[in-house]
């Protein structure tokens, strides 16, 4: 923890010293959403259930997290990268009429350690087919070089040959708010499917200016969430003056701050200008705190039991699918649930 707060401390010393409190003008053609507390809040619940490491139930919508305001949630398809750690499902929401893509973000043992990573990550990829745009490598192929993609496009297909062209909705947490970033991104660009509507919370930075300025022109309805004084957000550091190198957010921001007046703790929330890095909004605390990270709007963006990567399922009741790599597909069709073939499987 010593070596930890250390490298924080520095680094926080070399950004305000570097920054500057500049900003990085950006050209918009498009006026970011209206922000919709009602959809947002339903949203964080999907977010937070992504997290469960109980398969069976959480393919089911049986999970503790599976009720509240994601009741009746439909289930498609639940893809797990054993290899790379990775959860995500799609399925169809009934009160939003739409269908809800939920990637779950880091399950470590130490957040600590993830987030201190996430001070040395390097803008090292160019985005490809968007010249100067650059991304991190590793969230980057988190989504296009893992089994993540593949399911989801195909589970994306065949909601919509069941339900027809009904809404989009992408959502995460932290690394996952990365993860729902690309993905956003992929199916507008690639897939030519429009007015996706991205929300995430506590996402860090993915790539630079250049890029942000692409991104949300191509997926204009986007809502990035901050809360308080969460660190996430603060990374990977943003440098004004390296406007090529440096990571820059994407708009729009809605931070929420915690107030407190007489005791009495009030939850303010504030839409952020346009540029993706409004110094009025999460920049301008100094953000440094894990607990901030880990709750949105009271509900808990966290797995719900400790250690990396662990798979809980009732192999004797749940039909899956589980591919060369040991990466395992749950899938459903909304219609008489069939289950993709089953291999023999060693869990
Ligand atoms: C927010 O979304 C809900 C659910 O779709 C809708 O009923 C409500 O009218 C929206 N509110 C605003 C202000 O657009
Ligand atoms: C994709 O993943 C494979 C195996 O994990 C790796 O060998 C390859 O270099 C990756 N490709 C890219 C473009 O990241
Ligand atoms: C798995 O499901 C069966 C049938 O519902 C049940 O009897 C058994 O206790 C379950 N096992 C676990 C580990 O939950």
């Amino acid at each position: 923890m010593g070596r930890w707060l250390l490298v924080k401390v520095l680094v926080l010393i070399g950004l305000f010293v570097v920054s500057g409190g500049r900003v990085i003008k950006m050209k918009h053609e498009v006026e970011g959403p209206v922000y919709n507390q009602t959809i947002v809040k339903i949203l964080v619940e999907y977010a937070s259930a992504v997290y469960m490491t109980d398969l069976t139930e959480l393919f089911t919508w049986t999970c503790s997290r599976c009720n509240g305001l994601t009741k009746g949630f439909e289930m498609i398809e639940l893809i797990v990268d054993v290899q790379n750690c990775l959860q995500a499902f799609v399925g169809v929401s009934p009160d939003l009429n739409s269908i809800i893509i939920a990637f779950r973000g880091t399950q470590e043992h130490s957040i600590c350690n993830w987030i201190e990573d996430l001070f040395w990550k390097q803008l090292d990829l160019n985005y490809p087919g968007m010249p100067d745009a650059m991304v991190h490598h590793g969230f980057y192929s988190a989504y296009h070089n893992t089994t993540l993609r593949h399911g989801i496009l195909n589970a994306v297909q065949r909601a919509r040959e069941a339900y027809g062209n009904i809404h989009i909705f992408v959502t995460g947490h932290s690394m996952g708010g990365a993860l729902a970033s690309f993905c956003a991104l992929d199916l507008t660009i690639k897939h030519g499917i429009e007015d996706i509507q991205l929300v995430t919370f506590g996402q860090p930075r993915i790539g630079n200016a250049a890029f942000s300025n692409y991104f949300i022109r191509h997926v204009p309805h986007t809502v990035r969430v901050t809360h308080a004084n969460d660190i996430v957000p603060h990374l990977p550091p943003y440098y004004s003056h390296f406007q090529r190198k440096t990571y820059h957010h994407f708009a729009r921001e809605v931070w929420l701050q915690d107030i407190e007046v007489e005791s009495l703790v009030y939850s303010v929330e504030k839409i952020c200008d346009g540029s993706g890095e409004d110094p009025s909004c999460s920049r301008s605390v100094s953000g440094n705190s894990i607990a901030d990270h880990l709750k949105y709007y009271d509900i808990d963006l966290q797995a719900d039991s400790l250690g990396s990567c662990k798979i809980v399922m009732n192999t004797s009741t749940t039909r899956y699918h589980v591919d060369d790599s040991g990466n395992i597909m749950l899938s459903k069709d909304h219609l008489s649930p069939s289950f993709v073939e089953l291999n023999s499987l060693v869990l």
